[in-house]
């Protein structure tokens, strides 16, 4: 534990007359952390662990950390390359939900900033208003791969809603972007962009409509992205997707996309019936 923190915990402990509860919540701000939004929009108490790695002591901490405060779900992103934390996570009643890959890509020296688009190539431009309706509708049902479908927790029509609100996100964020793809007029995909300050380019999320997949159409929203990305000062581009959405990661390496790092997510249910 870190010097400040044992002083701000006896220091709240001895002198503040508050009570422990108090004292062990500030001594947590750097292992656990409460999510307003994502308890908003699942209705439950969400918090998520800080570290990706925990030893014993620490684990135990945090699950007293989520009774005390009342969280229903906790999220934990592993380091595989941690066995012992791992073990230690599995024992304290953590489910494995899902395998985080991230991918990343030289802008600079990618070959596809300057390539001449083939003619076949569907038109990629940047989604209005007007396209707003049919990209949400894609993505509330694009994206049941991901870990909160996986738990079977979350319910189904929340964990859709999630995929609709980013895109809302997309639309309103200012350091970044939403590509549509069109197929005689109609919506084939999307991609939603970001630039951060470190000139990194960020995939947030990409989706084509099953009627139109394997057609390339999410490799010409890729490529698009990654001359968005060249336009607007990135010099490296990232990608989040689960290690076992074949597709996405073929899509990705095929655009010269390498992987960078694997995370394991566990989330905790501290339900009632569970309790250790
Ligand atoms: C991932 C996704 C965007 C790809 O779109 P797409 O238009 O089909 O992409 P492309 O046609 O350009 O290329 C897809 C590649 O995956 C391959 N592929 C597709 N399904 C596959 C499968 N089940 N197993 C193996 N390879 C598969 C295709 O053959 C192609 O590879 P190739 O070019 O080497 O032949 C689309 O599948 C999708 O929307 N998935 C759901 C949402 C999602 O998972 N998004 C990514 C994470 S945010």
């Amino acid at each position: 534990m870190k010097l400040w923190t044992k002083r701000l915990w006896k220091i709240e402990y001895q002198t503040n007359g508050l009570n422990y509860k108090v004292a062990t919540m500030k001594n947590l701000n750097s292992l656990c952390e409460y999510l307003p939004w994502d308890s908003h929009l699942f209705d439950i108490r969400i918090a998520r662990i800080k570290k990706c790695f925990l030893n014993n002591r620490e684990i135990k901490q945090c699950i007293r950390w989520c009774r005390e405060n009342k969280i229903t779900c906790v999220y934990y992103l592993v380091d595989p390359a941690r066995v012992n934390s791992i073990h230690l996570a599995e024992s304290s009643g953590f489910h494995l939900v899902d395998i985080r890959v991230t991918l990343e890509t030289d802008i600079l020296a990618s070959p596809y900033i300057n390539m001449p688009l083939k003619e076949t190539m569907p038109l990629v431009r940047e989604a209005n208003r007007n396209d707003i309706v049919e990209i949400k509708k894609i993505a509330k049902e694009n994206h049941f791969d991901t870990r909160f479908f996986k738990d079977k927790r979350f319910p189904r029509d929340k964990s859709a809603e999630l995929y609709e609100l980013w895109i809302e996100k997309g639309f309103k964020n200012v350091h970044g972007i939403v590509l549509v793809a069109k197929i005689k007029k109609k919506t084939a995909g999307y991609i939603v962009l970001d630039i951060s300050e470190n000139h990194t380019g960020k995939i947030e999320l990409v989706g084509v409509n099953n009627k139109f997949r394997d057609r390339g159409i999410g490799g010409a929203l890729v490529c698009a992205a990654l001359r968005w990305f060249n336009i607007n000062g990135a010099k490296r581009a990232t990608v989040v997707t689960q290690g076992t959405n074949i597709s996405a990661l073929r899509l990705y390496s095929k655009w010269g996309f390498l992987p960078h790092e694997t995370q394991c997510w566990y989330h905790l249910w501290c339900l009632p019936s569970e309790k250790k």
